[in-house]
């Protein structure tokens, strides 16, 4: 081959070469057609191996053209490079765009469990009306949860409340408390009359989970002391409260019963708030019990260090899981426990 053909091939590799390397559509490509185009068998390095078998003056023109193709060959996979480098850069951009126009990523909202709402509605009734709010341990002596309530040892109310000892060394009378009731005692022990405190808190009872017991529940007691008070003013405090829970045309209806704390000891009804008294799916007869209540027995007065021919007082004490149930007509007292979020989420935002 004479200088001249191969001049004329190496312009057709060169040209062949710049196409194929302007063709890689990635970098991926580009790195194979570099071998293509400059590894040791493509074509123009070829022709740069055989210029030694070309004369003197030859080799300097065809030499001189080769470097050109090897020039012109590498500035092309330098500006594909660039190129595809810049395309990519570009979509890394793209992807990692944040968009400010996006609305902000909502998180699921939280709220106060069904019966912590109940309890403070329940409590907060009462603090308008004047009660300060007392809490007390749920770990009690027999002496304030029953002794000094007028409940002696072999009393048969005692049978009433079904109690779980705490096993402790060295004493025998520590309990979960069984009611809220305790904290009558310990009110009058911290306090002078005139007294009106609202108790809520846990209570305990060796009852087996069904759809309306639970050995865990919640009550709130009422306690007042003060000089000339009556059944009156507990039926009217009482009524008051009523409206605030049940509506504005509750009545309140006191049916005798016994606790042994109180003198005389009655049952709190509330009328129907869903069918207003004439008799339903929900209440039966028209009236709802919601508590027991009374006027407060000399003895527990006594007990409280208090004088019962200077002072009189009333107390109630009501399940706080009992009015959440009224109040939204849930069925099973079990719900409340489960921590099931279907059920929970319903009372999002609410205040009972
Ligand atoms: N402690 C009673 C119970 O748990 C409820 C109760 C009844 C409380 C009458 C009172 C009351 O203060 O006067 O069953």
């Amino acid at each position: 081959m004479d200088a001249e053909e191969i001049l004329t091939g190496l312009g057709e590799e060169r040209a062949r070469a710049v196409a194929l390397v302007a063709e890689a559509a990635t970098l991926d490509d580009l790195r194979e057609a570099e071998v293509r185009v400059l590894g040791r068998k493509a074509a123009v390095p070829r022709i740069q191996r055989s210029l030694g078998d070309l004369a003197p003056d030859e080799r300097r023109e065809v030499g001189r053209a080769v470097n050109e193709a090897f020039e012109a060959i590498r500035a092309a996979l330098e500006a594909r490079r660039s190129e595809l480098e810049g395309a990519r850069e570009a979509e890394f951009a793209e992807s990692d765009r944040i968009d400010v126009t996006l609305p902000g990523r909502r998180l699921p909202e939280g709220s106060l469990h069904v019966l912590t709402q109940t309890e403070r509605l329940i409590v907060d009734t009462f603090t308008a009306l004047g009660y300060r709010v007392l809490e007390g341990p749920e770990i009690e002596t027999d002496w304030y949860n029953f002794e000094a309530l007028n409940i002696p040892p072999d009393h048969p109310a005692r049978t009433m409340q079904d109690t779980l000892y705490v096993e402790w060394p060295g004493r025998s009378d520590l309990l979960l408390r069984t009611q809220t009731s305790p904290m009558q005692i310990k009110a009058m022990e911290t306090s002078e009359p005139p007294i009106y405190v609202v108790v809520p808190g846990r209570t305990y009872r060796h009852d087996t989970l069904d759809p309306t017991h639970s050995p865990v529940f919640h009550q709130v007691e009422g306690f007042a002391v003060d000089q000339g008070l009556s059944l009156a003013d507990m039926k009217g405090t009482l009524e008051e409260w009523a409206k605030a829970i049940f509506g504005p045309d509750q009545v309140v209806r006191l049916r005798p019963s016994f606790f042994p704390f109180v003198e005389p000891g009655a049952e709190v009804d509330v009328s129907c708030f869903s069918c207003g008294g004439s008799g339903c799916r929900i209440c039966g007869n028209g009236w709802l019990e919601i508590m027991g209540a009374g006027m407060v027995h000399p003895k527990v007065l006594e007990n409280g260090g208090i004088d019962p021919e200077r002072y009189t007082g009333y107390a109630w004490g009501m399940g706080v899981e009992r009015i959440a149930m009224l109040r939204h007509d849930i069925p099973d007292i079990r719900l409340f426990y489960e921590g099931d979020v279907r059920f929970l989420e319903q009372f999002v935002g609410g205040s009972a």
